[in-house]
Protein backbone atom coordinates (compact mmCIF):
# COMPACT_ATOMS: atom_id res chain seq x y z
CA UNK A 1 0.00 0.00 0.00
CA UNK A 2 2.92 2.46 0.29
CA UNK A 3 5.66 0.65 -1.99
CA UNK A 4 5.67 4.78 -3.41
CA UNK A 5 6.16 6.51 0.05
CA UNK A 6 8.82 3.69 0.86
CA UNK A 7 10.41 4.18 -2.42
CA UNK A 8 10.96 8.16 -2.55
CA UNK A 9 12.19 8.35 0.92
CA UNK A 10 14.34 5.92 0.97
CA UNK A 11 16.23 7.68 -2.47
CA UNK A 12 15.88 11.26 -0.58
CA UNK A 13 17.41 9.76 2.50
CA UNK A 14 20.21 8.32 0.48
CA UNK A 15 20.70 11.32 -2.06
CA UNK A 16 20.61 13.88 1.32
CA UNK A 17 21.55 12.33 4.17
CA UNK A 18 20.56 13.96 7.23
CA UNK A 19 19.52 17.28 5.05
CA UNK A 20 16.57 15.51 4.36
CA UNK A 21 15.17 15.90 7.30
CA UNK A 22 15.40 17.97 10.62
CA UNK A 23 18.13 17.93 13.07
CA UNK A 24 16.47 19.74 15.88
CA UNK A 25 13.11 19.07 17.32
CA UNK A 26 9.87 20.05 15.61
CA UNK A 27 8.92 23.09 18.52
CA UNK A 28 5.16 22.21 18.68
CA UNK A 29 6.47 18.61 20.29
CA UNK A 30 8.55 20.58 22.81
CA UNK A 31 5.60 22.11 24.25
CA UNK A 32 3.71 18.73 24.04
CA UNK A 33 6.69 16.75 26.16
CA UNK A 34 6.87 19.87 28.71
CA UNK A 35 2.68 20.21 29.01
CA UNK A 36 2.49 16.28 29.82
CA UNK A 37 6.20 15.13 30.59
CA UNK A 38 8.94 17.26 31.86
CA UNK A 39 7.82 17.86 35.67
CA UNK A 40 8.57 14.15 35.98
CA UNK A 41 11.76 14.05 37.97
CA UNK A 42 14.62 12.61 36.27
CA UNK A 43 15.29 9.49 38.20
CA UNK A 44 11.48 8.20 36.99
CA UNK A 45 11.79 8.80 33.23
CA UNK A 46 13.13 6.01 32.32
CA UNK A 47 9.57 4.02 33.26
CA UNK A 48 7.67 6.10 30.83
CA UNK A 49 7.80 5.13 27.44
CA UNK A 50 7.58 6.89 23.93
CA UNK A 51 7.12 6.10 20.33
CA UNK A 52 7.28 8.29 17.91
CA UNK A 53 5.81 6.99 14.33
CA UNK A 54 7.73 7.88 11.12
CA UNK A 55 10.43 9.14 13.36
CA UNK A 56 12.79 9.77 10.50
CA UNK A 57 16.58 10.24 10.75
CA UNK A 58 15.63 11.07 14.43
CA UNK A 59 15.58 14.60 14.70
CA UNK A 60 12.94 14.55 17.35
CA UNK A 61 13.68 10.95 19.20
CA UNK A 62 16.75 12.27 20.23
CA UNK A 63 15.45 15.29 22.03
CA UNK A 64 12.86 12.56 23.83
CA UNK A 65 16.05 10.06 24.70
CA UNK A 66 18.05 13.17 26.01
CA UNK A 67 15.55 13.69 28.58
CA UNK A 68 15.93 10.72 29.69
CA UNK A 69 12.64 9.01 28.55
CA UNK A 70 12.31 5.43 26.91
CA UNK A 71 12.12 6.64 23.53
CA UNK A 72 11.31 4.42 20.56
CA UNK A 73 11.28 5.24 16.56
CA UNK A 74 9.96 3.29 13.76
CA UNK A 75 10.11 4.26 10.27
CA UNK A 76 9.29 2.52 6.88
CA UNK A 77 12.63 3.73 5.42
CA UNK A 78 15.51 1.66 6.19
CA UNK A 79 17.76 4.30 5.37
CA UNK A 80 16.20 6.98 7.94
CA UNK A 81 16.53 4.00 10.65
CA UNK A 82 20.54 4.16 9.85
CA UNK A 83 20.95 7.75 9.66
CA UNK A 84 18.88 7.94 13.12
CA UNK A 85 21.09 5.29 14.81
CA UNK A 86 24.35 7.87 13.36
CA UNK A 87 22.25 10.60 15.11
CA UNK A 88 21.46 8.74 18.40
CA UNK A 89 25.37 8.75 18.55
CA UNK A 90 25.92 11.91 18.25
CA UNK A 91 23.69 12.78 20.73
CA UNK A 92 25.21 10.20 22.61
CA UNK A 93 21.73 8.38 23.51
CA UNK A 94 20.41 5.07 23.03
CA UNK A 95 16.83 4.50 21.74
CA UNK A 96 14.90 1.16 20.34
CA UNK A 97 14.68 1.99 16.67
CA UNK A 98 13.41 -0.58 14.21
CA UNK A 99 11.69 0.14 10.34
CA UNK A 100 8.41 -1.13 10.75
CA UNK A 101 4.74 0.47 9.09
CA UNK A 102 3.41 2.28 11.61
CA UNK A 103 -0.34 0.93 10.25
CA UNK A 104 0.83 -3.16 11.55
CA UNK A 105 2.99 -1.92 14.40
CA UNK A 106 5.13 -4.96 16.14
CA UNK A 107 4.88 -3.82 19.95
CA UNK A 108 2.46 -5.34 22.44
CA UNK A 109 -0.81 -3.80 23.19
CA UNK A 110 -1.52 -1.02 25.96
CA UNK A 111 2.66 -0.79 25.82
CA UNK A 112 3.55 2.71 25.22
CA UNK A 113 2.58 5.90 27.41
CA UNK A 114 2.77 8.36 24.06
CA UNK A 115 2.78 7.85 20.64
CA UNK A 116 3.88 11.16 18.87
CA UNK A 117 3.69 12.11 14.89
CA UNK A 118 5.46 14.69 13.65
CA UNK A 119 4.54 15.21 10.00
CA UNK A 120 4.50 11.28 9.17
CA UNK A 121 1.04 10.00 9.15
CA UNK A 122 -0.51 12.78 6.20
CA UNK A 123 1.61 9.45 3.88
CA UNK A 124 -1.10 7.62 4.72
CA UNK A 125 -4.41 7.68 3.14
CA UNK A 126 -7.61 7.92 3.89
CA UNK A 127 -7.90 4.12 5.24
CA UNK A 128 -4.56 3.64 5.92
CA UNK A 129 -4.73 6.74 8.32
CA UNK A 130 -7.86 4.91 9.71
CA UNK A 131 -5.97 1.74 10.68
CA UNK A 132 -2.75 3.91 12.06
CA UNK A 133 -5.01 5.65 14.66
CA UNK A 134 -6.72 2.27 15.61
CA UNK A 135 -3.28 0.58 16.00
CA UNK A 136 -2.24 3.87 17.95
CA UNK A 137 -5.25 3.15 20.16
CA UNK A 138 -3.99 -0.47 20.44
CA UNK A 139 -0.72 -0.12 21.58
CA UNK A 140 -1.03 3.33 23.83
CA UNK A 141 -1.90 1.98 27.63
CA UNK A 142 -5.01 3.40 28.91
CA UNK A 143 -4.61 7.28 29.81
CA UNK A 144 -1.86 7.21 27.46
CA UNK A 145 -1.71 10.44 25.20
CA UNK A 146 -1.36 10.71 21.53
CA UNK A 147 0.14 13.73 20.09
CA UNK A 148 -0.48 14.83 15.94
CA UNK A 149 1.75 17.66 13.68
CA UNK A 150 -0.50 17.33 10.73
CA UNK A 151 -1.12 18.97 7.39
CA UNK A 152 -5.01 20.62 7.33
CA UNK A 153 -7.23 21.45 4.48
CA UNK A 154 -6.56 24.67 5.08
CA UNK A 155 -3.19 24.66 3.27
CA UNK A 156 -3.33 25.91 -0.46
CA UNK A 157 -1.20 22.89 -1.24
CA UNK A 158 -4.85 21.18 -1.02
CA UNK A 159 -7.45 23.59 -2.18
CA UNK A 160 -4.67 24.21 -4.98
CA UNK A 161 -3.72 21.17 -5.91
CA UNK A 162 -2.74 22.12 -9.55
CA UNK A 163 -1.89 18.48 -11.75
CA UNK A 164 -2.40 16.10 -8.91
CA UNK A 165 -5.65 14.22 -8.32
CA UNK A 166 -7.15 13.13 -5.63
CA UNK A 167 -6.71 9.69 -4.22
CA UNK A 168 -9.99 10.19 -1.57
CA UNK A 169 -11.46 12.83 -0.04
CA UNK A 170 -8.30 13.99 1.73
CA UNK A 171 -5.61 12.21 0.45
CA UNK A 172 -3.31 14.16 -3.17
CA UNK A 173 -1.99 11.74 -5.29
CA UNK A 174 1.71 13.81 -5.04
CA UNK A 175 2.76 17.59 -4.52
CA UNK A 176 2.79 19.12 -8.56
CA UNK A 177 2.44 22.74 -8.00
CA UNK A 178 6.04 23.89 -8.69
CA UNK A 179 5.27 27.08 -5.83
CA UNK A 180 3.63 24.91 -3.17
CA UNK A 181 6.12 23.90 -0.33
CA UNK A 182 6.69 20.63 -0.92
CA UNK A 183 7.06 20.44 -4.07
CA UNK A 184 7.91 16.99 -5.58
CA UNK A 185 6.65 15.00 -2.43
CA UNK A 186 5.47 12.21 -5.31
CA UNK A 187 3.79 10.03 -2.95
CA UNK A 188 -0.07 9.97 -1.13
CA UNK A 189 -0.55 13.25 0.64
CA UNK A 190 -3.17 13.54 3.41
CA UNK A 191 -5.08 16.45 4.61
CA UNK A 192 -7.60 16.63 7.07
CA UNK A 193 -10.13 19.62 9.23
CA UNK A 194 -9.40 19.77 12.79
CA UNK A 195 -13.22 18.93 13.32
CA UNK A 196 -12.81 15.88 10.88
CA UNK A 197 -9.56 14.54 12.80
CA UNK A 198 -11.11 15.76 16.28
CA UNK A 199 -14.42 13.37 15.29
CA UNK A 200 -11.92 10.39 14.17
CA UNK A 201 -10.46 10.47 16.99
CA UNK A 202 -13.10 11.02 19.69
CA UNK A 203 -14.85 7.95 17.62
CA UNK A 204 -12.36 6.04 18.83
CA UNK A 205 -13.35 7.08 22.74
CA UNK A 206 -10.36 9.16 22.64
CA UNK A 207 -10.71 12.65 24.31
CA UNK A 208 -8.67 15.91 22.95
CA UNK A 209 -7.04 17.52 24.87
CA UNK A 210 -5.65 20.28 22.97
CA UNK A 211 -6.84 21.00 19.13
CA UNK A 212 -5.04 23.74 17.43
CA UNK A 213 -3.52 25.57 14.02
CA UNK A 214 -0.90 26.82 13.21
CA UNK A 215 -0.17 28.69 9.91
CA UNK A 216 2.77 29.53 8.23
CA UNK A 217 3.12 31.21 5.39
CA UNK A 218 5.45 30.89 2.08
CA UNK A 219 6.52 32.80 -1.10
CA UNK A 220 6.57 36.05 0.68
CA UNK A 221 3.05 35.39 2.29
CA UNK A 222 1.41 34.42 -1.01
CA UNK A 223 1.13 30.79 -0.22
CA UNK A 224 -0.40 29.34 3.44
CA UNK A 225 0.24 26.06 5.02
CA UNK A 226 -1.83 24.96 7.79
CA UNK A 227 -1.23 22.45 10.45
CA UNK A 228 -3.70 21.12 12.70
CA UNK A 229 -1.60 20.58 16.48
CA UNK A 230 -3.55 17.83 18.04
CA UNK A 231 -3.52 16.08 21.47
CA UNK A 232 -5.61 13.14 22.52
CA UNK A 233 -6.03 10.78 25.76
CA UNK A 234 -6.83 7.54 25.21
CA UNK A 235 -10.18 7.38 27.45
CA UNK A 236 -11.94 9.84 29.33
CA UNK A 237 -9.72 13.19 30.46
C1 LIG B 1 8.32 14.22 6.56
S1 LIG B 1 9.18 12.86 7.27
C2 LIG B 1 9.15 13.30 9.00
C3 LIG B 1 10.22 12.61 9.79
C4 LIG B 1 10.26 13.01 11.29
N1 LIG B 1 9.00 12.76 11.93
C5 LIG B 1 10.68 14.46 11.45
O1 LIG B 1 9.87 15.28 11.94
O2 LIG B 1 11.83 14.77 11.10
C6 LIG B 1 7.96 11.53 7.18
C7 LIG B 1 8.52 10.19 7.62
O3 LIG B 1 7.43 9.24 7.73
C8 LIG B 1 7.90 7.98 7.27
N2 LIG B 1 6.73 7.15 6.91
C9 LIG B 1 5.84 7.37 5.91
N3 LIG B 1 4.91 6.40 5.88
C10 LIG B 1 5.21 5.54 6.90
C11 LIG B 1 4.63 4.33 7.38
N4 LIG B 1 3.53 3.81 6.81
N5 LIG B 1 5.19 3.72 8.44
C12 LIG B 1 6.31 4.24 9.03
N6 LIG B 1 6.91 5.37 8.60
C13 LIG B 1 6.38 6.02 7.56
C14 LIG B 1 8.79 8.35 6.08
O4 LIG B 1 9.68 7.30 5.73
C15 LIG B 1 9.50 9.58 6.62
O5 LIG B 1 10.70 9.25 7.29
Amino acid sequence: MQQRTEKWYQQSYKTNGFHAQRKYPNEELCRFMGRNFFKISVNQRKDIRILETGCGSGGNIWMIAKEGFDAYGIDLSAEAITLAEQMLKLYGVQCNLSVQNMCTMNFPDNYFDSVVDIFSSYCLNKEGGAFYLKEVKRVLKPGGVFFSYFPSKASDTFTNKGDATFVDDDTISSVLRADSPYYGNNYNVRFLHPREYEQQLTSLDFSIAHSESLNKTYNNRNENFNFVVIEAKKGAI
